[in-house]
């Protein structure tokens, strides 16, 4: 499980493997912050921006964003990911980038995006494209291909950018959440919009009324966490502890 293999390649003398029980991944916030740094840092980032803003930056995620998805990914390496809102590709840029930096060369991202009218993917740089061939543009509504079956039926990572209304992303949060393996992710984009996330989150959290703490056997998330405008949960399947 990858998850747990990203725990076990910690060195032994890094701080963030002192765990306890309650708090399995307290090497994940240390990971993901260090793999968003390093890209925030990097010449991709600069690049990416150049792009961005020679294309026209209106309604694609910022740096932070982007880097803490980079970050997400690049701790979790998942073998099948799926975002919905791919449109120019700037979140699929560094979705792709994280995939490379980890040298995961099947690894594969269905993109799908709606609009005839934008050019899908446009920004994503061609080494990323064609080295990994993991990017999979799929033109259309995220409905039309959940209801046609087209999608993988498991996958580790869902990212949800497309409408940011209430409903639509509460209904894609509960679509894409029972796909997702143990110890997948599930990422939003643009949580602050409304209370889909949070809600989404008290729903796959159980309360142990007794100790006042979550349940841990009837939660079905090993962790979730907001940083910027991202959101995100580690799916737990129940059955798993
Ligand atoms: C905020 S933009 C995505 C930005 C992109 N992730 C990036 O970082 O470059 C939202 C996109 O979602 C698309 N969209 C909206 N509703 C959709 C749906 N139901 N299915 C697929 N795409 C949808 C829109 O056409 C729009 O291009």
């Amino acid at each position: 499980m990858r998850v747990f293999q990203r725990q076990a390649q910690a060195p032994p003398d890094d701080p963030a493997r002192i765990q306890t029980r309650s708090t399995p991944f307290y090497a994940m916030w240390d990971s993901v912050v260090r793999f968003a740094q390093e890209i925030r840092a990097s010449d991709f980032m600069v690049e990416m921006i150049r792009r961005r803003d020679a294309y026209g930056s209106e309604g694609v995620m910022g740096a932070l964003d982007c880097a803490t998805l980079y970050g997400l990914t690049r701790w979790l390496r998942p073998a099948a990911s799926v975002e919905s809102g791919g449109f120019i590709g700037m979140s699929s840029a560094f979705i792709l980038k994280a995939l490379a930096d980890e040298k995961l060369t099947t690894a594969k991202l269905y993109s799908i995006e709606w609009s005839e009218e934008c050019e899908q993917g446009a920004l994503i740089p061609n080494e990323l494209r064609s080295a990994l061939g993991g990017f999979v543009p799929m033109r259309g509504k995220v409905e039309d291909f959940l209801k046609r079956d087209q999608l993988p039926r498991s996958i580790d990572m869902f990212l949800h950018d497309s409408s940011h209304s209430y409903r639509h992303m509460l209904w894609e949060f509960r679509q894409f959440w029972p796909r997702l393996s143990h110890g997948g992710l599930l990422v939003s984009h643009d949580v602050q919009m409304n209370a889909a996330f949070p809600e989404f989150v008290t729903k796959t959290y159980a309360h142990d009324k007794k100790t006042g703490r979550r349940d841990e056997q009837r939660t079905s998330h090993y962790e979730w966490g907001r940083w910027g405008y991202i959101g995100f949960a580690v799916k737990k399947n129940r059955s798993a502890s």
